[in-house]
């Protein structure tokens, strides 16, 4: 044997004789007593305290969050599905706040064969258009639930009492102006809600401040009923400044809330089909400067460039009115 084979031989075997006395030192008392399984290390591991907590550990300091997770659906999501685990926190810093919503949320919402349907799914590319998820829910509170207003009016008393409203909103609900809305056709839930809302002050207008004051609550009625009732087909408005190609692709991040062309999904909501452009353009461009207050509005057009606001208004002010649906 050349001499080299034989001390590379001789290296290998010492090597092995090392590592085979080598074991007992490196190995935990209780490894293969019990076969693979470390029976010993049980209580070692129930000794250990928990890195995750409980939401009951949240409550003490975050109790206003901790009311609003408890009281919505989503109270079976523990905080630190979301949060991570809690061990050492606040003493060895914040815990971080999850970014990138939608692949958090998507771990469990994604529409999937096989998930139960007991777990609200949805298909992520046309519901959300890309967006974060919580542009529109809340992650504590996640159901977006219309506030539920009853109408229960009279259209012939609303027609009664419109007369003080056509010098601006039209006689028959189509205003004569480009940045004053129409109101026939509009969900009547809709009008019975933001002229209560004038009314009672959280929203202002000077011209519909001191007017919506002077109405009592079945005056809102009636006259919802009435401008609802209306036929919500107007000769269009003037060529609006934006391009409507444009608006409809941003218009994808509305369709849940307004309908794909405007037209309505929700009747707490307002439509957008037909409105007159210059409206829009200052109802969002208010929303975006947090004049007008909404929760679901304000995270939507908080991104919206001047140009895109053109753009949708000029998208939602040329389509049918008619509801699709
Ligand atoms: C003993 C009180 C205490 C407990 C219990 C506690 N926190 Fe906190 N938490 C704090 C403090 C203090 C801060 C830092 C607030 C700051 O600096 O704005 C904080 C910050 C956070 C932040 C980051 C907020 C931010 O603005 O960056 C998150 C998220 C958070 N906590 C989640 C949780 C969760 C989830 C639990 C329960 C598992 C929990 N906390 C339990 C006191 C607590
Ligand atoms: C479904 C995931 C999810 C769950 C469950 C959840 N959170 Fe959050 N939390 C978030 C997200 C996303 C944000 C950041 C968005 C925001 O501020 O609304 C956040 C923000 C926070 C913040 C910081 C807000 C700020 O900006 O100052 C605190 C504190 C917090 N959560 C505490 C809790 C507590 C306490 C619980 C349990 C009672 C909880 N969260 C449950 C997802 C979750
Ligand atoms: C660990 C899994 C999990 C994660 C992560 C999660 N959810 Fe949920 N979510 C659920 C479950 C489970 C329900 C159903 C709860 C019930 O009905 O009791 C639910 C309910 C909902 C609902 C329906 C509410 C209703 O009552 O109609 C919405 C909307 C929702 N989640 C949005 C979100 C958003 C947005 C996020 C990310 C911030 C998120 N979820 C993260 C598990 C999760
Ligand atoms: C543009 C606003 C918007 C965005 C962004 C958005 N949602 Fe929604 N989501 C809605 C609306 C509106 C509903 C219907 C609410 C209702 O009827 O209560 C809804 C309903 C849901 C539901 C309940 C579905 C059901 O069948 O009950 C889930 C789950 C949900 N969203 C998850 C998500 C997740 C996850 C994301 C992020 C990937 C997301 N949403 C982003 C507006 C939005
Ligand atoms: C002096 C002109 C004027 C008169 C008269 C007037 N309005 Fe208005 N109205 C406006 C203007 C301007 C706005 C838009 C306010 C804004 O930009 O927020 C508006 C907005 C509204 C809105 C909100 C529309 C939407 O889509 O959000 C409703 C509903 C409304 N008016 C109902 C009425 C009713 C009912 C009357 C009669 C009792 C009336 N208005 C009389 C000028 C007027
Ligand atoms: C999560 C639901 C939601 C989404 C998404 C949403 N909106 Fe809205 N929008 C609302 C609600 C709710 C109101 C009524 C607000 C109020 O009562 O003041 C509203 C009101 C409006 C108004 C005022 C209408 C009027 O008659 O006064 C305009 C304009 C508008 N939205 C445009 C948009 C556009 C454009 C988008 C998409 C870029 C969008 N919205 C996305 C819920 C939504």
């Amino acid at each position: 044997m050349p001499k080299h084979i034989f001390r590379l031989v001789v290296l290998i075997l010492g090597l092995l004789v090392v590592a085979y006395f080598a074991v007992p030192f490196l190995t935990v008392d209780s490894f293969y007593r019990f076969g693979h399984y470390r029976a010993n290390s049980v209580p070692e591991i129930a000794a250990k305290v928990p890195v995750y907590q409980t939401a009951k550990y949240c409550k003490s300091c975050h109790a206003e969050r901790h009311a609003v997770w408890s009281a919505g659906s989503h109270k079976s999501v523990n905080c630190e599905i979301c949060h991570g685990p809690a061990l050492g926190h606040p003493q060895n810093g914040k815990l971080p706040i999850p970014k990138d919503t939608a692949k958090l949320c998507t771990l469990c919402h994604e529409k999937m064969t096989g998930r139960p349907l007991t777990q609200p799914q949805i298909e992520v590319a046309s519901h959300s258009g890309g967006q974060q998820c919580i542009v529109c829910h809340n992650p504590h509170s996640p159901k977006i639930s219309a506030a539920a207003v009853k109408v229960t009016g009279n259209a012939a008393a609303g027609k009664a009492s419109a007369a003080v409203c056509a010098g601006c909103h039209g006689a028959l609900g189509v205003s004569p102006n480009d940045t004053w809305p129409n109101l026939a056709g509009q969900n009547a839930a809709y009008l019975a809600r933001i002229l209560t809302a004038f009314k009672s002050g959280t929203q202002k207008d000077v011209a519909m401040t001191p007017l919506a004051q002077s109405l009592g609550e079945a005056d809102i009625q009636n006259l919802a009923v009435y401008f609802a009732s209306l036929s919500c087909n107007a000769a269009p408005s003037q060529k609006p400044a934006g391009n409507a190609a444009d608006g409809k692709e941003l218009a994808k991040n509305c369709a849940a809330c307004h309908g794909e062309t405007g037209a309505g999904a929700n009747p707490a909501w307002p439509k957008l089909a037909a409105q007159k452009p210059g409206y829009l353009v200052n109802a969002l461009k208010a929303f975006r400067a947090g004049l007008r207050k909404d929760p679901m509005m304000s995270g939507t057009a908080k991104s919206l460039s001047d140009a895109d606001i053109a753009n949708l208004a000029a998208y939602f002010s040329t389509q049918s009115c008619q509801s699709t649906k």
